[in-house]
């Protein structure tokens, strides 16, 4: 993980991930697994603080988290243009999802100051990198943003809990970070001017399209929620079958219920990502099963209705097994579309890019909400994402570099072009 020496060094977006290709490497599943506040995660803030030293930017973690990098001409950082993604990872997840969109603003950045935009009046610009997009470790997406936005309320952040009890106030703690500071950001959220995140695509749609960036139109309404079912815990030789109440069997009646009823509504997603029995031994008939759900569609009211459906589902495979279930909420974000003036300046600029949906989330939707935000894409041969065998080509990311440097470039400028 050593930084490459800053502007007019030469560093490609390729380069920039290969240095950090063996952090958080996962050994059981493949891909990487960087929870946030991870050392994994840990090591990648440090690369990239690194980077943007080197590059002059003026760094700062904010009382989220979030890291800035700025480059500040005039001195003030109001109306900033800023891009930016995550470094956190899914369980075994690619090398692309997030670090693509840190390494591609390292690579914009360094184009924009070899092309000299930006003089001593022009706006500021800043990278910005979001802790817990995936909420792979402590349950909610986004959650750096939507602290940030006031989308989550202190007291629920710091409350929540990774798998082995550990709540984000004693994780927070124990990096060095002072929990009490967490909480809706006006400051930071007021200084943007415009927020453009690069991502790597996580479906097939530019590869069908045979391109190699699309504009971002919208992200497809999603959440999640927690089942836990609760039976009555026993020993496997001893019980009689029909003596059981066993919440393990209706978690599995469940998972094929979830699959049902989503597959009877036309453009719905909903999985069964995981599922933990407690306590969870060989031969012990297990007293609860908690299991995550996620679902998705573009009208919220519909993922609702469905997330309902599934409610009613868990209540009767439980009562099936003389088990009880309870369905709660851990998140939930709207659709969101992207600010269309900004989407079609966009377009004026990268006039080949085709303007895609995707069912993915990210913080540029939960930032939507307070300032105009865009999205590009980043075509992935593989059409697959959360899992080791996510892709880009080199050729591709280089393409999105510059792809966000035009983009930046042009919202830089247009005060001084008139626009
Ligand atoms: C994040 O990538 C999500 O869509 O869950
Ligand atoms: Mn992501
Ligand atoms: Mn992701």
């Amino acid at each position: 993980m050593t930084p490459g020496s800053g502007v007019g060094s030469g560093d490609t977006v390729a380069g920039l991930l290969a240095e950090i290709g063996d952090i958080g490497l996962d050994p059981v599943r493949g891909g990487y697994s960087r929870p946030v506040l991870s050392t994994a995660e840990l090591d990648l803030r440090e690369w990239f603080l690194a980077h943007a030293g080197k590059r002059g930017l003026d760094v700062e973690t904010d009382r989220n988290g979030v890291l800035w990098a700025w480059h500040a001409p005039s001195g003030s950082r109001d109306g900033a243009v800023v891009t930016g993604s995550h470094l956190d990872s899914v369980p075994g997840g690619g090398a692309y999802d997030g670090p693509l969109g840190v390494a591609s603003a390292l690579v914009a950045f360094d184009r924009l100051a070899a092309r000299g935009v930006g003089g001593a009046d022009a706006p500021a610009r800043a990278i910005a990198v979001f802790p817990e997009e995936e909420g792979s470790r402590f349950g909610v997406a986004c959650l750096g943003s939507r602290l940030m936005a006031g989308a989550i309320t202190p007291e629920r952040a710091l409350g929540l809990r990774d798998a082995d009890g550990t709540t984000y106030a004693d994780a927070l703690r124990a990096s060095g970070a002072d929990p009490r500071h967490v909480g809706v950001d006006r400051d930071a959220l007021g200084r943007i001017g415009a927020f453009v995140e690069l991502h790597v695509e996580q479906g097939r749609g530019l590869v069908d399209l045979d391109q190699p960036v699309a504009i971002g139109s919208s992200i497809l309404g999603h959440g999640r929620w927690r089942v836990s079912i609760a039976g009555v815990g026993n020993h496997a030789g001893t019980t009689l079958m029909a003596d059981r109440r066993d919440p393990m069997v209706a978690a599995a009646q469940l998972v094929l219920a979830v699959q049902r009823l989503a597959r009877a509504v036309p453009d719905a997603r909903a999985t069964v990502g995981r599922l933990v029995p407690v306590p969870g031994g060989t031969n012990v008939i297990a007293s609860r099963v908690d299991l995550w759900l996620d679902v998705r569609h573009p009208d919220d009211a519909t993922t609702l209705g469905l997330v309902e459906q599934v409610r009613h589902a868990a209540d009767a495979a439980a009562a099936e097994q003389g088990c009880t279930a309870a369905l709660t909420e851990e998140s939930f974000s709207a659709t969101v579309d992207f600010d269309a003036a900004l989407r079609d300046e966009l377009r004026g600029v990268l006039p080949e890019a085709p303007v895609l949906a995707t069912g993915a989330g990210h913080d540029a939707g939960v930032l939507k909400e307070h300032v105009p935000t865009a999205m590009l894409f980043v075509r992935n041969p593989s059409g697959v994402s959360h899992a080791p065998e996510e892709h880009a080509e080199d050729a591709d990311a280089e393409a999105g570099a510059e792809a966000l440097a035009a983009a930046l470039e042009h919202l830089l400028t247009r005060r001084t072009r008139g626009l």
